[in-house]
């Protein structure tokens, strides 16, 4: 099979219930890191690593998602006007091509797996990405990227992996290490949400996935798996039992887990904190913060 990736499919059709009331009206995906939508990273990383097709599998109430990658002609000549250059770049940044993006509706809440299913038909017979945009990876090289420099020379499915604490483990899809080559690892078994204490190993799934059509076809056979759903994880771990090669990558890069309130909060702090507009004078604000007393409420 080819092995160059083009196309990627971003899973938003999620509530965002831990992120109420503000995911009452817009979109967690729209929520920002200093001042870019988590989407927005998303696609960067996206970009950096080749993508040229965007999947979005949505759901009712996601509309400002589609309208933020809109043109903006009237914001547009309004910034020329005023010379404001800058602004206008970061604007453009945010367009995407007619064509070059495509909304499929996930009409019920049935899992990861189903709503990377979702996109089948779009995505033929080629490998393709899956991001999560709640998993914002920060580093030098864009984690996809760094995915698709690996799977060119593997093939397989490739799923991006951290280590973390064994409490944690719980809380992620988990892969079995039988081999381990650099960054790259031979995945031998695989387990959504394991039971604290039953995880194979501490290498958790992270949010970006190199996938072939096959795992697709293999969504249409496994069965509701962890919380009743059905599960990514478990349509990869049947490409092990049906003999092909699975593999996780160990990133290089840092993660943070932008579906919690805390891993929200990190993310925003360290992006402030990388940004020449900003460092100064955040860093003096935090290195002054005594104990706040006038929480807002
Ligand atoms: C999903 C996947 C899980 C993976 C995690 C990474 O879980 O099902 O395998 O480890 O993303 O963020 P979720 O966080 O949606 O429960």
């Amino acid at each position: 099979m080819n092995r160059k990736v083009t196309k990627a499919i971003f899973p938003v059709a999620g509530l965002g219930t831990r992120f109420l009331p503000a995911t009452k009206s817009v979109p967690k995906e729209i929520m920002t890191l200093v001042d870019q939508p988590l989407i927005q990273y998303a696609i960067d990383e996206a970009r950096a690593a080749g993508i040229e097709d965007f999947i979005f599998v949505t759901s009712r109430g996601k509309s400002a998602l589609e309208d933020y990658f809109d043109h903006s002609p009237d914001l547009e000549a309004s910034l020329m006007k005023s010379g404001k250059d800058q602004l206008l770049e970061v604007l453009r940044n945010t367009y995407m091509d007619s064509g070059a993006i495509a909304y499929i509706r996930q009409h019920k809440a049935l899992g990861l797996g189903h709503a990377v299913s979702c996109a089948s038909r779009l995505i033929g017979d080629e490998p393709f990405a899956v991001i999560l945009p709640d998993d914002v990876i920060a580093g030098e090289k864009s984690c996809l990227q760094q995915m698709v420099e690996a799977y060119e020379e593997t093939g397989g499915a490739m799923v991006a992996t951290m280590e973390v604490a064994p409490e944690q483990t719980a809380s992620y899809g988990v892969i079995d290490v039988a081999e381990k080559n650099d960054r790259v690892m031979s995945v031998n078994a695989m387990v959504e949400k394991p039971a604290l204490g039953t995880a194979p190993s501490n290498y958790a799934v992270i949010g970006r996935y190199i996938l072939t059509p096959d795992v697709l076809k293999n969504m249409e056979n496994i069965g509701a798996g962890a919380g009743g759903e059905l599960q990514l994880t478990d349509a990869i771990a049947s490409e092990i039992d049906q003999g092909r090669d699975v593999y996780g990558y160990l990133f290089d890069g840092q993660r943070f887990d932008c579906g919690s309130k805390a891993g929200f909060l990190q993310a925003t702090v360290a992006f402030a904190l990388a940004r020449p507009d900003l460092r100064d004078e955040f860093t003096t604000y935090l290195s002054d913060l005594g104990p706040i007393k006038h929480a807002a409420q």
